[in-house]
């Protein structure tokens, strides 16, 4: 039986997921959170569905004992191989995955051009495909992959001139194109201030954590399991070292990673 009390686990294959924290954090600052990011398996993208849905079982089962009242896919890969598979192992958890904001876009720039950045996973899914037929008639929607930048995030090192070298490369055959592009992958809202600069202020950045984190508000408050009282937020994470940490709550206190690894060598 789920109480007030327990918590919401949130999950990502590392400290992407964070993205989707700071989000539940602001539209339920009451709750318990428990994330786990699994930064020893990442990236999932490039593994096969199989992979993803047998660690995605693994981390759900250890938050599982932990005792849940709700689960979070803060991660657009695991929600696209196991959301269904999960369902059905728990059918008494509300369980919310994250999806890219495809139809946020869409309704935003109706006959625009919309480019999704993403895994290759998510964007080679049967669950991707069924969203994309819904917009592709009426929008311009072009799939942008984009593997290298999550072990970017995961090294916090966003703003060297390697990874903007890289994403200039990749922005370069759709210049001109875009109205939005959406960060399908929880990684990438920690990059989008340099891809915003690349390009150039005009195109519209959206990712799908603040829909995810009201639905997650929605259903709580639907089964009345929304909590009083202060918020907790708990930090775990599959390689348990404290650098993986400390990327982890400099994410969610929303602090730059501009000096993240000079600070790390200093030992600040
Ligand atoms: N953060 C994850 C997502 O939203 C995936 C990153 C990875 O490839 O591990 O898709």
């Amino acid at each position: 039986m789920n109480t007030k009390e327990d918590y919401i686990g949130v999950f990502d294959s590392g400290v992407g997921g964070i993205s989707v924290l700071r989000h539940l954090r602001r539209v339920m600052p009451n709750e318990r959170f428990l994330y786990y990011g699994d930064s020893a398996n990442a990236p999932y993208g490039i593994r096969t569905k199989a992979e993803v849905q047998a660690l995605s079982f693994a981390v759900v089962e250890k938050l599982m004992a932990r005792g849940l009242k709700a689960l979070v896919i803060a991660c657009n890969t695991a929600t696209s191989a196991a959301v269904k598979e999960l369902r059905e192992k728990y059918p008494d958890l509300i369980i919310v995955g994250i999806e890219p904001a495809l139809k946020l876009a869409a309704d935003r720039y109706p006959g625009g051009g919309i480019g999704v950045m993403a895994t290759p996973m998510t964007l080679s899914e049967e669950k991707f495909a069924r969203l994309l037929h819904r917009y592709d008639v009426t929008c311009d929607i072009y799939k942008i992959p984009a593997p290298r930048l999550v072990e970017i995030v995961e090294a916090g090192k966003v703003d060297t001139r390697r990874t903007i070298d890289m994403l200039q490369r990749l922005f370069t055959p759709y210049r001109g194109r875009l109205d939005a592009l959406v960060l399908g992958c929880t990684h990438y809202p920690f990059a989008s201030h340099t891809i915003s600069r690349i390009l150039g202020g005009q195109v519209d950045i959206l990712d799908g954590g603040d829909g995810t984190a009201r639905e997650t508000r929605r259903r709580l408050d639907e089964a009345g399991l929304l909590r009083e009282g202060p918020g907790e937020v708990v930090i775990e994470n599959s390689w348990n070292s404290p650098e993986i940490l400390r990327l982890s709550w400099r994410l969610l206190e929303g602090k730059s990673l501009t000096n993240h690894w000079k600070e790390e060598k200093d030992g600040k």
